[in-house]
């Protein structure tokens, strides 16, 4: 549990950005082609519709130039472009080559890998960067599972889709937003959710649901311990947005009332990287959070990772 020297350079989130392709596929339009209901999607997973389509590339460049046009910044200043995703366009070179390219930015560029937890990874990364002396860093979170769905697979069809969250963070002076932070993997049960390269997801989907909840709880705790905060404090929870059930049963763990945990996957399904940044700025969007309020972003994703961060929020 690392806790942050109170002499570091820290960060904030001055610019976000989300993008969704525009086709949209109802529970109702799975059910023509699957043994599936709309009923039945929305109670065990309280998903209804999830959007489809685009490259990963192609929704990274749209949700990373409104993140650059709403921080304001000059694309040529940015010092860094991290892309988070399972789902890149082709296995070599990185995506983020693309995205780096296709924003017209001329800086280091990355994908990391860490399914669902991918975005705070990416966040939690970004902020060591400026530790070390960047100044500002451009972090997307982009999936497109629906290229590596079974679309006859009922268990796995219903859950997966598309879509992109990004954020432009930069160093500050004084006191930054990031408060507390944590990072984990167990490779030991990376089978319980993989696809092989060229394959489609595979998932046991009552054994990721079981180890999930516990998961988003012990990270959380460690996150909130290293902040040394409490559940108390918490006034947002953006968590990865695999199944409403998740969540309330994660959030009743930890005693945070479901009014606090912001919930978009009834209209994006699971987006894994992007999840957590389209949950936060959809929030933030909504005037759902103001300056000082303190934000949990908490995942779990195949690996099994699992990362969160508490961030004191700032708004721009
Ligand atoms: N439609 C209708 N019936 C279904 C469907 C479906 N789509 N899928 C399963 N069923 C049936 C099953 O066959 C079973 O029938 P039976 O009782 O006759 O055998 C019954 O419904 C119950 O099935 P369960 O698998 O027990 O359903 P459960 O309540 O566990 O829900 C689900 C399944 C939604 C997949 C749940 O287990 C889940 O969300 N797991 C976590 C998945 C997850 O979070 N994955 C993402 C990880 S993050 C990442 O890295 C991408």
């Amino acid at each position: 549990m690392p806790i942050i020297p109170k002499t570091a350079i820290n960060g904030a989130i001055t610019g976000w950005g989300r993008a969704l392709p525009e086709k949209v596929v109802t529970n109702s339009d799975l059910a023509k082609t699957m043994d599936t209901s709309d009923e039945w999607i929305r109670e065990r997973t309280g998903i209804e519709r999830r959007h489809i389509g685009g490259t990963t590339a192609s929704l990274s460049i749209e949700s990373g130039r409104k993140a650059i046009e709403m921080a304001g910044v000059d694309p040529s200043t940015i010092d860094a472009l991290i892309l988070s995703t399972t789902t890149p366009d082709r296995t070599v070179p990185a995506t983020s080559a693309a995205v780096q390219h296709g924003l017209g930015l001329r800086c280091g560029a990355f994908d990391v890998n860490a399914a669902c937890s991918g975005f705070v990874y990416g966040l939690v990364t970004a902020h060591g960067l400026i530790a070390i002396g960047m100044k500002k860093i451009l972090v997307i979170g982009t999936d497109t599972l629906s290229r590596i769905t079974d679309w006859s697979d009922r268990n796995t069809a219903i859950l997966f889709a598309d879509g992109s969250g990004a954020a432009v963070v930069e160093a500050v002076e004084g006191p930054g937003q990031l408060l507390g932070w944590d990072i984990d993997a167990d490779g030991s049960l990376e089978d319980l959710l993989y696809a092989e390269i060229g394959g489609t997801l595979y998932m046991e989907g009552k054994e990721v649901f079981r180890r999930a909840v516990r998961i988003m709880v012990d990270s959380a705790e460690k996150s909130l311990k290293a902040a040394g905060l409490t559940t108390s404090d918490v006034a947002l929870v953006a968590p990865h947005q695999a199944n409403l059930r998740i969540i309330e049963a994660a959030c009743k763990r930890l005693d945070i009332p479901m009014s606090k945990a912001a919930w978009v996957g009834n209209e994006t399904g699971n987006t894994s990287s992007a999840s957590i940044p389209l949950a936060l700025f959809d929030a933030a969007d909504n005037n759902r959070l103001k300056t000082g309020d303190i934000v949990l972003l908490v995942g779990f994703g195949a690996g099994m990772t699992a990362a969160s961060a508490v961030i004191k929020w700032k708004q721009p």
